[in-house]
């Protein structure tokens, strides 16, 4: 059976700033999400890329990949939150996709390598693979106050169990689509695909991530992407 991607990119960026949706804002001159776009069409094993839009840009995002030479790629519209974006996604896959890589428009950067590792884990048996990296700062838990008040701490989890998980996240399909239904159905939420497949009891497993494969989330994060750009052509 065949993989496909569906990449996320429904988002306003509220944490970016003021401006065009996340997704939209451009890197040394290309828009975020043709970056994202072209990294997971580069792995060999991606044979359909869907683009979920902001539900007021799908036209524009079409013409966008189009301008781009990205005809091949399905934009739909996207919903409220990240999740009812992933689900809307997967609901136009055709039957012979037995694969589903999951990506943020928000990790443009993204090596092949790194794709095709959670491509390969995912073929080679595994069905729900995250790529990740060991967490470098010590991570506290408190009680959050949310308000600027010092937050009382209630643990240190220890660093050496801990992993920041990025995507592409990969999954044999059906155990996405469950899990997706499953959490319609009883309203939870969730920050990553891989943490609903958790709660279905289906087994998670993590691959090495990348230090490129970082979401641009503030402003900061865009000094980093395009200066790994400038690298990179150098
Ligand atoms: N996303 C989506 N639909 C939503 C919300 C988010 O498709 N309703 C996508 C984003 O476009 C992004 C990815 O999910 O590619 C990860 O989300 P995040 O980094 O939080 O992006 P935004 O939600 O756009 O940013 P912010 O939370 O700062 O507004
Ligand atoms: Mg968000």
């Amino acid at each position: 059976s065949r993989t496909a991607v569906v990449i996320p990119a429904a988002g306003r960026g509220v944490r970016l700033g003021p401006g065009a949706p996340k997704a939209l804002r451009t890197l040394s001159g290309t828009p975020m999400l043709v970056h994202a776009v072209r990294a997971m069409e580069r792995a060999r094993a991606v044979s359909l890329v869907v683009v979920v839009a902001p539900s007021d840009g799908a036209k524009e995002v079409r013409n966008l990949l189009d301008e781009h030479s990205l005809s091949d790629v399905v934009v739909v519209p996207g919903g409220e939150t990240r999740q009812d974006s992933v689900r809307l996604g997967l609901a136009v896959l055709p039957d012979d996709i037995g694969t589903v890589l999951v990506h943020d428009a928000a990790r443009p950067l993204v090596p092949v390598d790194t794709v095709d590792a959670v491509a390969a884990a995912v073929r080679d048996g595994a069905p729900a693979v995250v790529p990740a990296l060991p967490v470098s700062d010590t991570v506290k838990e408190v009680e959050p106050r949310g308000n600027g008040a010092p937050e009382p701490v209630t643990g240190t989890p220890d660093r050496s169990r801990l992993r920041a998980v990025q995507t592409p996240q990969g999954f044999a399909r059906e155990v996405l689509a469950e899990a997706h239904e499953r959490v319609a159905r009883e309203g939870e939420g969730a920050t990553d695909d891989a943490g609903m497949v958790e709660r279905t009891g289906v087994q998670v497993v993590v691959v090495p991530g990348h230090e490129e494969a970082f979401k641009v989330t503030r402003p900061l994060d865009l000094v980093l992407a395009e200066a790994v750009l400038a690298r990179r052509r150098a």
